[in-house]
């Protein structure tokens, strides 16, 4: 079997296929001038990709990669289903209809904030584009979704997975923690999933949001004087979250504070507000980022196994 990337997901892609011990087809992705993007699977990996069942990873982050998740998906569903007609003329141009088989890994799925319908007249994001996805696959599996039920009774199996043993592997060895935060309620499940594997005290603070930029956390008494706290989240964007915790944290007289995730965007100068803050920063390679640190493909590989077993 093998594992199939584009441009945006091409490490985390290795690491999955060597996880799972498949091969890894990399597919010809590009740009045209104007930005839009090409997509072409190598003459010499039809027959890989025909073979048997093929597992795409692709980020749908940025919004390019929801295009060139599509774009791969459906050059793929061609291939299997012997549509080669090309005006090249190159040969065959037709096969035989090898059937379903087509797996998507998403490490990073991108729009899964915008989860619920607020306002009416507002689209749910998460969904609308799990429903575009579920159209070209027969399967898929999702690293640390943000809110899951989003994608409750989509037209395709779903399997979640989760980073956080691998987490919680590196803090242990790396961190040695005393005190696992979660920094609002939505990590809770997450966080201390990351406590038990540790066996560290755990906690969590109540956070507001007041728009993209601005969070208020809720005083809290936390035991965590002379400790050394790991907060841990599925993703760090802005880095308010995590330095509004952090500094909740020193206040309360903790002695080292690191911020973990699974998914680091970092956008807009985040890590420098966050060295302003924690003593480190630590996340997986779900998506190209500078504080990659933890291999994202055995957590995928599980995923993965548990839609090919189903
Ligand atoms: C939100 O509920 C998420 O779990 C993260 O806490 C949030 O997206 C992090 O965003 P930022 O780094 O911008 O505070």
């Amino acid at each position: 079997m093998v594992v199939v990337s584009g441009s945006n997901a091409q490490q985390v892609a290795e690491q999955l296929a060597l996880a799972l011990k498949w091969d890894h087809v990399q597919l010809e992705a590009r740009r045209f001038p104007d930005t839009e993007g090409y997509i072409r699977i190598p003459e010499e990996q039809i027959e890989a990709i025909r073979k048997e069942p093929v597992v795409v990873v692709s980020n749908t982050f940025p919004d390019a990669g929801i295009v060139e998740t599509l774009l791969m998906l459906k050059a793929i569903s061609d291939v299997r289903k012997g549509s080669l007609e090309n005006l090249r003329g190159i040969e065959p141009q037709r096969m035989e209809n090898i059937g379903p088989g087509v797996y998507l890994a998403v490490p990073y799925f991108g729009y899964s904030r915008q989860d619920k319908r607020f306002k009416p007249g507002e689209v749910i994001s998460a969904r609308a584009i799990a429903d575009m996805l579920a159209t070209q696959c027969d399967g898929l599996t999702v690293l640390d979704l943000h809110a899951p039920q989003v994608l409750e009774n989509l037209d395709i199996p779903v399997a979640f997975t989760s980073a956080m043993p691998e987490l919680a592997n590196h803090l242990q060895s790396e961190v040695k923690p005393d005190f696992i935060l979660s920094p609002d309620k939505g990590a809770i499940d997450r966080a201390s999933q990351v406590a038990q594997l540790i066996d560290c005290e755990f906690s969590y603070l109540e956070k507001t949001r007041i728009d993209a930029h601005t969070i208020i956390h809720k005083a809290k008494d936390l035991d965590v004087q002379g400790k050394v706290v790991a907060i841990v989240d599925d993703m760090i964007a802005t880095g308010g979250t995590i330095c509004r915790a952090a500094d909740a944290l020193r206040s309360q007289g903790a002695t080292e504070v690191h911020a973990a995730c699974s998914h680091g965007l970092f956008t807009g100068g985040a890590i420098r507000r966050l060295t302003q803050f924690v003593d480190g920063v630590h996340a997986t390679g779900s998506l190209a980022n500078p504080r990659s640190v933890i291999d994202a493909g055995e957590a995928l590989a599980r995923g993965v196994r548990e839609l090919l077993n189903n």
